[in-house]
């Protein structure tokens, strides 16, 4: 794609210039667009670059460590993989109300990077992964957008750590970002990954948030996601996810009475995110991830299939 390329090509050599010699902190999310910023600002600045990854025990099964193996393979950048998962679940614990959870999620990582960034010392810009969208939703402002802003301008992080902003996609949709992921060279597993939410699963664990429940889920999310990619179905959906829901029902197996959890799927088409509709997957399928699903994973014997749409629903289920 031309214009990407020479998108990539203007970034790699006006960031430099822009940058000087500061140090810029990135804080990684295993998303698309956070791994594109710091594969950018890498090319550009090489190791003025430092890259955080939080790990705050509400990812998916073995998807923080693929993105942060993937970077160490093939890029020599600074990156730092921060075991947070003890801190994040005790601050979450007993907590249901889903605003309650994100609030707590929100508040401790930033307590987190802020922790992570003063060790690195000096760090004068955070990047991150502001698209478009995101930039003509907060400010009405329009016109030729600056990749740096400075930090009076916005709340948050970066004005509590005295940083400018660096945000290279500010310009970009979606599209365009795995336009460019592509001309990075970024593998398709990064490029065409479902969009996962920051406060990550405990969002899908309605209710308390227990290692027990995320355990639960995390074996149920991991059959889901194998059994889209088998199908070919991955590419085709917006998202495609297990939900634990917060109640127990009576079930048989043998001669034994069982009273067990209940998994969600939740698979739906979307171009925005804005709306949504539920995916008419085909039944054998529906069929083969229920039976994985009850036969797999401990603790679970019924499944159901989401058919709401957005509106009025929503896509996640908090
Ligand atoms: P809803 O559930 O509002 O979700 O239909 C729309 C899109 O946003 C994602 N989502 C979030 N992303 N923090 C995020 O970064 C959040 O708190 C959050 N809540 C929902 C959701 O996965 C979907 O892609």
């Amino acid at each position: 794609d031309w214009t990407m390329a020479s998108f990539v090509e203007t970034m790699r050599d006006s960031l430099p210039t822009l940058i000087g010699d500061g140090k810029v902190v990135c804080g990684l999310s295993g998303g698309i667009d956070s791994t594109v910023v710091a594969v950018l600002l890498h090319k550009a600045i090489g190791k003025q670059l430092h890259c955080i990854f939080v790990d705050n025990g509400l990812l998916r099964q073995d998807e923080g460590e693929e993105v942060v193996q993937y970077l160490r393979r093939h890029f020599d950048l600074n990156l730092k993989y921060v075991q947070a998962q003890d801190r994040f679940l005790s601050r979450l614990h007993g907590v249901e109300d889903p605003e309650e959870k994100r609030k707590i999620i929100g508040h401790t990582f930033i307590e987190v990077f802020e922790e992570e960034a003063k060790e690195i010392k000096d760090v004068q810009y955070l990047a991150q992964g502001t698209l478009y969208p995101d930039v003509i939703e907060s400010v009405s402002f329009k016109g030729p957008s600056a990749v740096i802003k400075s930090h009076h301008n916005v709340g948050g992080l970066p004005e509590r750590m005295q940083m400018d902003l660096v945000e290279p996609l500010r310009e970009l949709f979606k599209d365009e970002v795995r336009k460019v992921a592509v001309e990075l060279g970024l593998p398709d597993f990064l490029v065409w990954r479902h969009p996962f939410p920051g406060p990550g699963l405990a969002i899908r664990v309605i209710g308390e948030i227990t290692p027990e429940r995320l355990e639960i889920l995390r074996k149920a999310d991991k059959i889901v996601h194998n059994e889209l990619m088998a199908s070919g179905w991955y590419y085709k959906v917006w998202q495609g996810f297990a939900v634990l829901l917060p109640l127990k029902t009576v079930g048989v197996m043998g001669d034994e009475r069982t009273y067990e959890h209940v998994i969600a799927l939740r698979v739906v088409d979307s171009v925005d995110a804005m709306t949504a509709d539920w995916t008419r997957l085909p039944p054998d399928l529906l069929g083969r991830i229920s039976n994985r699903i009850i036969n797999e994973v401990k603790g679970v014997n019924r499944v159901v299939y989401d058919v709401s749409s957005k509106p009025p629903g929503t896509i996640e289920w908090e």
